[in-house]
């Protein structure tokens, strides 16, 4: 039996986009709209939609966290052996989509992928919880098949022996594990509106340089 949405609908109005009065950079706006998200406790504003697409032409999507925004990029940190690593290995175009429900914004990113420096991933995995530390190992290789739950409770219970919290011996940085920086080539920014009369500005850097200038358009809701 179908499931029917068409009598479900929902008017924006929480906000307004003016082309006038925003920033001159893309990065400027996605801070601000990313603080507005924190103050209005939008759960995880910094969970964003990646889109990759390898070379079998296939696009696949899969949420990941926003870890800092940089002055050319973004970056999120996996394990570049999954799924998305080798999409990212055959193709480094991506999109990224951040939807803040509670603010009635969208958000859409897209740039090219890069792996960061290890010294800037280690720096981060020797950060993160050791609990999370551990699971970076477990779920090598990402995306792979296992065979059962216990299967992955086995190894990470192995590994909390070989290297116990609050020991000598820290968790070793994984080879396959790390950074992507997306560097940032157009921002789309939407507000929704009443009427489906929403406000969407796209930015597109007008070259390819560092600190090269932004041009805004306002596109068709
Ligand atoms: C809220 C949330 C946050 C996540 N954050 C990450 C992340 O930062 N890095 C990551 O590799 N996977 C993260 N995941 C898991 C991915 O969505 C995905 O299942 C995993 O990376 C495998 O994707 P792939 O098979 O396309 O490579 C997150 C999932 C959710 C729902």
């Amino acid at each position: 039996m179908s499931m029917d949405f068409t009598d479900q609908r929902l008017s924006y109005e929480k906000g307004a986009l003016d082309q006038q009065s925003i920033p001159t950079s893309p990065f400027e706006l996605l801070k601000e709209w990313m603080n507005e998200a924190l103050a209005q406790k939008v759960q995880e504003p910094y969970a964003m939609s990646l889109a990759t697409c390898g070379a079998d032409n296939k696009p696949s999507v899969r949420i990941v966290l926003l870890r800092e925004i940089t002055d050319n990029g973004i970056i999120f940190y996996t394990n570049y052996e999954s799924a998305k690593g080798q999409d990212i290995a055959e193709n480094p175009n991506a999109e990224v989509l951040f939807f803040w429900h509670e603010l009635e914004r969208q958000v859409r990113i897209s740039g090219s992928i890069a792996k960061i420096d290890t010294a800037k991933s280690a720096a981060y995995f020797q950060k993160r919880p050791h609990d999370s530390q551990v699971g970076a190992w477990v779920s090598q290789p990402q995306s792979g098949e296992v065979a059962s739950r216990d299967v992955m409770e086995q190894t990470f219970d192995q590994l909390q022996a070989d290297y116990p919290d609050n020991s000598q011996v820290p968790v070793p940085v994984p080879a396959f594990w790390g950074g992507y920086e997306i560097t940032i080539e157009q921002v789309e920014f939407w507000q929704g509106r009443a009427n489906r009369m929403h406000d969407r500005i796209v930015y597109t850097q007008d070259s390819k340089q560092n600190n090269a200038s932004w041009t805004t358009k306002r596109l068709l809701p």
